[in-house]
């Protein structure tokens, strides 16, 4: 009798603080991250990186795209560059061709391009 007066109320407490903790915990939780399938950033990662992260020299491409920013956007502004993404990588106007020239390299293949295109469009339509 003795031990279920001193835990009743113990437990009582450790359950409340443990609701108290879940519900603050999933109140503050962040959004779902954004995030690349592992194939596409790889892709990412040794096509396009170079000129639209920080490493990148040009200032031109950085305004159109940061790929790191992109997990920190609203999703509304996250929808409207993956469209972008997806209009330029359907054109097989990036990388640049006066790059892709320099660098055949950086040419997206076959394989690459199709893989980037559903994943942009999935996430184009994302709400
Ligand atoms: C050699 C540098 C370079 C590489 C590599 C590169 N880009 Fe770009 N990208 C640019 C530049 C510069 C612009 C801005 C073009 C402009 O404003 O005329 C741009 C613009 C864009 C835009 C915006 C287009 C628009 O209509 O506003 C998208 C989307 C984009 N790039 C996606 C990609 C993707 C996807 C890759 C990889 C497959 C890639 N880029 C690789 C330089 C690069």
């Amino acid at each position: 009798m003795r031990k279920t007066q001193t835990f009743g109320p113990f437990l009582g407490a450790c359950l409340m603080l443990f609701i108290v903790l879940l519900l603050s915990s999933t109140a503050e939780a962040p959004p779902p991250k954004f995030k690349f399938t592992k194939k596409v950033d790889t892709i990412v990662q040794s096509k396009c990186y170079g000129c639209h992260s920080e490493k990148g020299r040009g200032q031109k491409a950085k305004d159109k795209l940061m790929w790191d920013d992109l997990a920190g956007l609203s999703t509304a502004d996250r929808v409207k560059k993956m469209e972008l993404i997806q209009a330029v990588v359907e054109k097989g106007a990036m990388p640049p061709k006066r790059m892709v020239e320099r660098k055949p390299e950086l040419k997206l293949t076959d394989k690459e391009t199709k893989a980037l295109k559903r994943w942009a469009k999935k996430h184009a339509k994302a709400k």
